[in-house]
């Protein structure tokens, strides 16, 4: 993402950002020119390193960058979150809800608990962010950008997270209302398949998803991109909104583009 002076001195904390599509949107920010929180799920171990290393990309790109341990589940543990943000760069630009985690199953086979860690990481601990980062968007009249996904919208039979992300578009547009007067607008990016982790693991349960050719999927920097702008100036008018961004997989669903080929 090219430098922009608007992005200039501002701050952009990007929940799940240790790694995958997190982590692009943390870089893309900081090549826009923003200081970044590198929120993480674990305090140490394999979370900790991918977090610590994105935060000395980020410093390589010249911005400054704190990483902090946050099981965004935990309504506790998002007040210490923000707190440190707080105290690290006395504002809060921009917020990116990224994080997700949910088993792989039909719905019919959730155990209580995975369906309570569904709702409560990908429901909740949207909303705990919301919430405890309030008031330092208002003082900047700042932006949210929650990251959804084509399950919001179209039946994966091992994607309960779906349910979730089609929750959490409502929310953008309530958000988007009810906090205006406040001055923060919210706004979604709904990615298509983007091969990063989590996508290795639903491979595993989806064998179709083996042939999604590679021009159907997307990159990670293609929806950050998307995100950086959805929280500049240039976007001042889209409010509620939740853009899809999949190189056109939804557009073909209707007939499978990698069964039948266009003729070239
Ligand atoms: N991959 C796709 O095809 C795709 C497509 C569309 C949308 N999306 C969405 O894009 C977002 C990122 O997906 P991804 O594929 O990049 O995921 P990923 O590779 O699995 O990375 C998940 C990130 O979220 C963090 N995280 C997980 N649970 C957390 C918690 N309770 N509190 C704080 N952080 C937590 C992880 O931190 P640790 O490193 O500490 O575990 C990691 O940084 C998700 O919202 C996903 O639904 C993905």
């Amino acid at each position: 993402m090219a430098e922009n002076s608007f992005f200039t001195d501002k701050v952009a904390l990007v929940t799940g950002s240790s790694r995958g599509i997190g982590r692009a949107i943390a870089l893309a920010f900081a090549g826009a020119g923003a200081d970044v929180v590198v929120n993480h799920s674990k305090p140490d171990g394999a979370s900790k390193r991918k977090a610590d290393e994105v935060c000395r990309e980020i410093e390589e790109l010249g911005r400054k960058a704190l990483a902090v341990p946050a099981d965004i589940a935990s309504k506790a543990s998002v007040g210490e979150m923000v707190e440190a943000v707080s105290s690290w760069r006395g504002r809060l630009d921009f917020l990116v809800l990224n994080a997700a985690k949910a088993p792989f199953k039909p719905i019919e086979k959730l155990l209580e608990r995975e369906i309570r860690q569904l709702v409560e990481t990908n429901y909740m601990g949207n909303i705990f962010c919301i919430q405890k980062s309030l008031p330092l968007l208002e003082a900047a009249g700042g932006r949210i950008v929650f990251i959804s996904s084509l399950g919001s919208r179209f039946y994966n039979p091992s994607y309960p997270l779906g349910s979730m992300k089609a929750a959490m578009e409502a929310v953008v547009r309530d958000c988007t209302e009810s906090l205006a007067e406040r001055g923060v607008f919210a706004n979604g990016v709904c990615g298509g398949i983007v091969k990063t982790d989590s996508f290795k693991t639903l491979r595993q349960y989806m064998e179709e998803l083996e042939h999604i050719p590679d021009e159907l999927c997307v990159s990670p920097q293609a929806l950050a991109e998307v995100v950086v702008f959805l929280c500049s100036p240039a976007a001042r008018g889209i409010r509620g909104q939740t853009v899809v961004v999949d190189n056109g997989l939804s557009n073909r669903l209707y007939r499978p583009a990698w069964v039948r080929k266009p003729k070239s």
